[in-house]
């Protein structure tokens, strides 16, 4: 039997996701007590949990030769992958947001905006002619216009929950990002037969 294919799955939201998809196609995966990597029961494949932001760079280094990641997070890491399919879970907004009795026209010159998503910001608004200034955060991004930060956040909105627990709201909704399967090249290009194979079982559904 040959080598099990390697792919990374991001731990948190979509871990379980990733994880009930592949069983329900006959990949089971057990990960004994808080052990991070672990082979499905078939031998197909030997899974690697990793952090979601981390996952790029796995997969560009060749340690999985696969990833389950969302574009916003590849598109941060700056590396280019094949993409191999879109999962049919996990879609979201990238929207840019601020609070809700904010007047725009009380804010002229740069827009000031905090971000987990930097590159993605930096590179929309230089697209489309509109001066910013980009702020990094790490996470809990709502709170800049709550603390006086930045007035403007560019964040991930699925529920809308978070933005109206802050009494924020979307601006406007800037792209669609959805979680895909990609590959790395040149791993792609050795085990081609095999990832085919593998993409066809998972497109086939439910077995
Ligand atoms: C994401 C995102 C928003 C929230 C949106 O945060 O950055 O904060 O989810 O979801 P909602 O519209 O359903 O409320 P995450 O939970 O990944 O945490 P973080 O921002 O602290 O990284």
């Amino acid at each position: 039997m040959s080598e099990p294919l390697t792919l990374a799955l991001p731990k948190g939201r979509l871990q379980e996701h990733s994880e009930a998809y592949l069983a329900e196609r006959g990949y089971t995966i057990t990960f004994e007590s808080r052990k991070l990597v672990a082979t499905d029961e078939s031998g197909t494949i030997r899974i690697m949990l990793v952090k979601n932001s981390d996952l790029p760079t796995y997969v560009h280094h060749g340690i999985a030769g696969l990833g389950v990641c969302g574009t916003d997070v590849i598109y941060e890491s700056g590396y280019e992958f094949f993409t191999l399919m879109q999962m049919p879970f996990g879609s979201t907004r990238m929207c840019l947001a601020a609070p809700e009795d904010l007047d725009p026209a009380s804010y002229t010159g740069r827009l000031r905006v905090a971000t987990k998503f930097t590159r993605f910001a930096r590179d929309y608004f230089q697209q489309n002619g509109i001066a910013a200034e980009v702020v990094r955060l790490g996470g809990s991004v709502e709170l800049a216009p709550v603390l006086g930060l930045a007035p403007y956040i560019v964040d991930l909105v699925e529920t809308g929950n978070t933005l109206r627990a802050h009494q924020l709201e979307v601006v406007k909704e800037l792209t669609r990002v959805d979680v895909v399967l990609v590959a790395n090249p040149a791993y792609y290009k050795f085990h081609y037969r095999s990832i085919d194979s593998l993409v066809d079982t998972l497109h086939r559904g439910p077995s």
